[in-house]
């Protein structure tokens, strides 16, 4: 009899689908990961005029158009003054897929993956996926990855360690002299540095730095996504870069398992990323007034919580029994242990919500907080 694989029965389902399931239909919703603002009409119009030129009838490269390449490398000039051959770009079913090509290309069957814990549940899982052995780290007081942290956690059989800034679940973002350290421990380990940088635009304080920027060997790959920085979720379109011989290894991959990403979705990215950026600037800007109302109410809630710095998470200390209380009152978040061991004792809130919804939400937080305290 056919088995199941073991490396697939060792993965569920994520743990934040079973809150989604487990609340009313008149929650308000704290545990989406995607901004609640449109795509921009530049983008849309752009797969539209694709699609009905024709031009999207066909399979692409498999590394994508040309154009959307051009854009990616385009874009890493303009906000990092990289030279990034197009050549060097595949474009993927979002970030998640190029996460999966990282680990795909990277990681033999047994060896190790470090990533933050609590962390994005696709490390764990896609380490899995790859018959890699998952080495969660635990995060400092600020919820940011200690370089110092990696560099201990790193034996023989570390094959990637993963740097997610700004962070899902956290909101945390790495300083500069935290990139400056991962890239040099790539370089000196001569271990792999997968950075995943789907929020790189959404940022409050600061610009964001990749490793990438200081990396003296090819030891730093970078994952990014149209997703969130241009409420593309749906889309479906994200990329990695890398040196020459990574890409083409990922690249086996990704033409076995996707041939190419979607070409309207390619065609809309391009748009994107070369079109005006009021749209993503008016996004974080409203991302940074609602992390200010949501810190103020959890504050006032008496809940402690690390200043999220980016993204569009808080991850506050709280209460046995918290997150139950507070979804039986129709607020819907996400246990912190649905992102790692270390995330028990915490939620995720996610202010991809309006204001108003997110005002009421946090009355009825501070109210289930005096509840359980009690
Ligand atoms: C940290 C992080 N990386 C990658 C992804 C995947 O993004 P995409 O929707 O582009 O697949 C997400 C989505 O939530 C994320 O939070």
């Amino acid at each position: 009899m056919t088995e199941f694989a073991d490396r697939v029965e060792q993965v569920s389902i994520s743990g934040i689908r079973k809150v989604f399931e487990a609340a009313g239909e008149d929650a308000i919703n704290l545990g989406i990961g995607q901004p609640d603002f449109p795509t921009p009409a530049h983008a849309r119009r752009a797969a539209i005029e694709a699609i009905e030129a024709g031009d999207t009838d066909a399979y692409t490269s498999n590394k994508g158009t040309m154009g959307v390449r051009e854009a990616i490398s385009a874009k890493y000039d303009r906000d990092y003054g990289l030279e990034v051959d197009p050549e060097d770009v595949v474009a993927t079913a979002g970030g998640s897929e190029a996460l999966h090509l990282v680990l795909e290309a990277h990681v033999d069957p047994g060896e190790e993956v470090i990533f933050p814990d609590p962390g994005f549940v696709s490390y764990d899982a896609l380490t899995r996926i790859a018959s890699g052995t998952p080495k969660p780290i635990p995060l400092r007081e600020d919820l940011t990855m200690d370089p110092a942290a990696v560099e201990e956690a790193i034996t023989d059989d570390t094959a990637v360690f993963v740097v997610n800034s700004p962070a899902n679940p956290t909101g945390a973002v790495q300083s500069e002299d935290d990139m400056r350290e991962f890239a040099r421990i790539a370089d000196e380990h001569d271990v792999l540095c997968l950075s995943d940088e789907v929020y790189e635009h959404i940022v409050f304080e600061g610009t964001h730095r990749s490793p990438l920027e200081f990396a003296e060997t090819d030891n730093v790959v970078v994952v990014s996504a149209c997703s969130k920085t241009y409420s593309m979720t749906g889309w479906r379109l994200g990329w990695v870069t890398g040196s020459n011989r990574r890409i083409e290894r990922m690249l086996r991959v990704h033409q076995y398992a996707q041939a190419c990403a979607s070409a309207p979705a390619q065609y809309a990215a391009e748009a994107a990323l070369t079109g005006p950026h009021e749209p993503v600037e008016e996004m974080v800007e409203a991302f940074e007034e609602r992390r200010d109302i949501v810190l103020d109410g959890l504050e006032d809630a008496g809940l402690e919580v690390p200043t999220p710095k980016g993204a569009f998470y808080a991850m506050p200390k709280v209460p046995e029994g918290w997150c139950a209380e507070v979804l039986d009152r129709g607020v819907v978040v996400v246990p912190g242990d649905a992102f790692g061991e270390n995330g028990a004792g915490s939620a995720r809130l996610s202010y991809a919500t309006g204001t108003e919804e997110l005002k009421r939400a946090l009355e009825i937080i501070a109210e289930a907080t005096r509840v359980t305290r009690e």
